[in-house]
């Protein structure tokens, strides 16, 4: 299903003045892109506003693979309307025929006369044709609004397209004193069940899910999306890929996986030339410490419990030598705080990343950072480790 009940407006209705500029209905196509969010993939999640000449607007979403587009589904729910509107598109419209036919072609049959595209589309196959192809037929492009957000909320897409390679999220859950697993090896269970929900929906958003041979031998997880009510994964029942570094014992829960080996480069490119957009890091301690420091995370992800283990003698968060003098501490950009019952998410951007607006598995527009809400009810515990956050 490539299209959903429009939350607030309608799908269909009257616009006032105000609302209907370039800007407004740009950010609503936002809101339909991430609404698809976890059901698109490999294929980019695209939202869609069709602005009818009489001030209607009809809306559309990607569909899981195989279906329709974003701007056909909102082509489709404009009908004649169509003709002399106005398509917003988060993402430059395609032009070759995969599983679908080329949206280029079916906007100008429709007989749109003016298209506002959010950000170019860098699959090789796509990579400007689809603009070029709109203005040689006369419609009226214009490309670049809400360029940046657009571009964050496209991140993963956008970097798979880019470089072959997935978008790296690395996910730990931690003490407040930086454990990730007690001196016996036990993580589970560091924080609580909003966490875990909201680990869950991490991993809903992601194409496959990788740990090491060390936390399958630790914690034997599961690795799948369990614990996600909210994600529209239900609708697809798509779960991520699991891949281990190392071998998974006979028998390990995360069965069947990906056992895959060496050089972690050649390993994101393997993955991604299996269209794998988005992976997301899991641990542990020695994974950790191996993709950050060969630079390869894109975001971190870190769930911090309020809770001390009160030692130096838990298992640290990066398990490997680390920055040996304060100089070359590696700072990167806060873009996100968020409190999840008793514990804290804070999500991080390497400096010098990209347009940073959308934290990587938040569908809500991006609030400042601000101080933490005051203390609710406690909640039940939940996983910390692997299997949750
Ligand atoms: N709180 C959290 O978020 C969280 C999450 C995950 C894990 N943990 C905890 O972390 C601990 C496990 O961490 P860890 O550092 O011991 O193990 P790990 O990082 O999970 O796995 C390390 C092992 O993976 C294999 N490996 C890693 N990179 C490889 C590569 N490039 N090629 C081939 N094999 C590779 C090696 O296996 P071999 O040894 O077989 O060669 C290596 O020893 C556990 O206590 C677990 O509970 C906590």
């Amino acid at each position: 299903m490539g299209y959903r009940p429009c939350p607030s407006t309608g799908c269909k209705g009257k616009i006032t003045a105000d609302q209907a500029t370039d800007a407004a209905l740009m950010g609503r196509a936002m809101e339909l892109a991430a609404m698809v969010r976890a059901t698109t993939s490999p294929n980019p999640w695209v939202g869609a506003v069709v602005l009818a000449s009489d001030g209607q607007h009809f809306e559309g979403a990607t569909s899981p693979p195989g279906g329709p587009h974003a701007e056909i589904v909102g082509l489709a729910a404009a009908g004649a309307l169509a003709r002399g509107s106005t398509l917003y598109t988060t993402l430059e419209p395609c032009t070759h025929t995969g599983r679908t036919p080329p949206c280029v072609a079916a906007i100008m049959e429709a007989g749109v006369a003016r298209v506002v595209v959010g950000v170019e589309d860098p699959d090789p196959m796509v990579s400007g044709r689809g603009i070029d192809q709109l203005r040689r037929a006369s419609i009226e492009v214009e490309v670049g609004v809400g360029a940046d957000a657009i571009a964050a909320q496209l991140a993963p897409y956008l970097e798979h397209r880019r470089t072959g390679r997935p978008w790296v999220v690395l996910k730990l859950a931690a003490s407040l004193d930086g454990r990730i697993a007690a001196p016996d090896g036990t993580s589970r269970w560091l924080t609580g069940a909003t966490a875990r929900a909201d680990a869950h929906r991490l991993r809903s958003e992601s194409d496959a899910v990788l740990v090491g041979a060390g936390t399958v031998r630790a914690d034997d997880p599961e690795l799948t999306v369990r614990f996600a009510p909210a994600s529209p994964v239900r609708e697809t029942d798509r779960q991520p890929m699991r891949v281990v570094l190392g071998h998974a014992p006979v028998g390990a829960r995360v069965h069947p996986a990906l056992e895959m080996q060496g050089d972690l480069g050649d390993v994101l490119e393997q993955l991604g030339a299996k269209g794998v957009v988005q992976l997301l890091v899991e641990g542990g301690a020695r994974v950790a410490h191996d993709f950050h420091a060969a630079g390869l995370v894109n975001r971190y992800v870190v769930y911090l419990a309020s809770a001390l283990f009160g030692g130096d003698d838990g298992v640290a968060m990066f398990a490997g030598p680390g920055a040996p003098t304060l100089s070359d501490l590696w700072r990167g950009r806060l873009i996100g705080l968020e409190r999840l019952g008793d514990d804290i998410r804070v999500e991080l951007a390497p400096a010098g990343a990209g347009p940073v607006a959308a934290p990587v598995a938040s569908a809500a527009p991006v609030a400042p950072v601000a101080p933490v809400a005051p203390v609710a009810p406690a909640v039940p515990a939940g996983p910390a480790g692997p299997d949750g956050s």
